[in-house]
């Protein structure tokens, strides 16, 4: 049996598939590679010496994606794949709302259909919107602010929706922080394509000279220096959060959801000196007008998930920086050096399964 993971070579996507491979599962992953290189998983099966059964295919293709559940015994799936910028969501919110909720719908679909109602779904704090206090907990009301966070939320009550209708379900939802830092290897890590959005992804972009400033968006939030206040993860302890949801998921049925953050806030300029006593480099900045829809302060309560799952994240600020910046470092460019692969065991074919017209 095995692990269905959409949304594969993506940034969390390629480190939980590291935990699941490393805790003994198998997995197919699905993914478009519209925001992701096939090199990700190229290095994930370098790290792991396992191997990864990938089908280049997007999840509106229904026919294509059923032949996965014809083809494999598919125990639960993860679901990662999703456009994920704010920016753009407003810009083009038709976009979002076909690719990340009619994919979600399909996928559900198939797994109704196989039999197969083991479900791992990644949504976002963004769900909570601009929250009155902090820390905040999974019971706080629910608000999303632009289209992609709409899309995170309609997700999140489709899912409630369809345990509702067959409680035969188990999901688990998980709630994301703030996402950074990068597998120790320095082998994988985020890899944006463009001029990133996030913080930590573009403070490496300067930090490896390809982009001049950090532009920080505004310094007069009531906080402790007047930047913006955050939830930073790294994405192994995100990983790893995945790993034990898997199998909660697998022992019980329902619908769950968690927090998955460090529980502890740090402002924008806090991070950018972690960063720059983590590594030695020094980071050019430059106070800019706020950024529309942020929020001050955004921190979880992450109790509920240690409680219920066992989980906690163990990686420092200092940990994060480090580790996001041997990756950067190491691959100024991302994935797009296309190397030939050394490894025989990565089972990957443009063609697979992609009808022959
Ligand atoms: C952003 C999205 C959120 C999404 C998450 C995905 C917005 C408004 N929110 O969250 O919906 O789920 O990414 O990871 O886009 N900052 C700067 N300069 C920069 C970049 C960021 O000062 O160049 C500041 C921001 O104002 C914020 C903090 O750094 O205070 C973190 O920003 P970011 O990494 O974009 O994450 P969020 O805004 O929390």
């Amino acid at each position: 049996m095995g692990i269905l993971v959409t949304g594969g070579a993506g940034f969390i996507g390629s480190h939980t598939c590291i935990e699941l491979l490393n805790d003994g599962n198998e997995i197919i992953v699905v993914d478009n590679f519209s925001n992701s290189n096939p090199e990700s998983l190229n290095r994930v099966c370098r790290i792991t010496g396992k191997s990864i059964k990938i089908y280049h295919l997007d999840l509106l293709d229904l026919e294509s994606l059923e032949e996965v559940f014809l083809v494999n015994q598919i125990e639960a799936v993860i679901h990662f794949a999703g456009l994920k910028a704010v920016g753009e969501s407003v810009q083009d919110s038709l976009k979002y709302y076909k690719n990340n909720i009619a994919t979600t719908i399909i996928i559900c679909e198939l797994m109704q259909k196989y039999s197969v109602k083991n479900l791992v779904f990644s949504s976002s704090a963004t769900v909570y919107g601009l929250p009155d206090t902090v820390p905040i907990s999974e019971g706080f009301p629910l608000k999303a602010i632009n289209p992609y966070g709409r899309t995170k939320l309609m997700i999140e009550e489709i899912l409630q929706d369809l345990y509702i209708s067959d409680n035969e379900w188990s999901i688990t939802i998980l709630r994301y922080f703030n996402p950074i830092g990068a597998h120790e290897s320095g082998m994988i890590g985020e890899d944006p394509s463009g001029t990133p959005n996030n913080l930590m992804p573009y403070i490496t972009k300067v930090a490896v000279g390809q982009l001049n400033v950090l532009n920080i968006f505004g310094n007069d939030y009531p906080t402790i220096d007047g930047t913006g206040v955050r939830d930073y993860i790294h994405v192994v302890d995100l990983a790893i959060g995945h790993v034990l949801a898997l199998d909660k998921t697998l022992k019980s049925t329902g619908v769950k959801i968690y927090n998955l953050g460090t529980g502890k806030g740090y402002s924008v300029l806090e991070v950018v000196s972690a960063f720059e006593s983590a590594t030695g480099v020094k980071i050019p900045i430059k106070i800019t007008n706020p950024r529309p829809g942020d929020a001050a302060i955004c921190y979880a309560d992450p109790k509920k998930a240690e409680k219920e799952l066992n989980w906690k994240a163990k990686k420092g600020i200092i940990e994060m920086c480090e580790d996001s910046w041997r990756w950067q470092s190491r691959n100024p460019d991302g994935f797009k050096i296309n190397e030939e692969s050394e490894n025989p065991r990565l089972i990957y074919s443009e063609d697979f399964l992609i009808p022959n017209n």
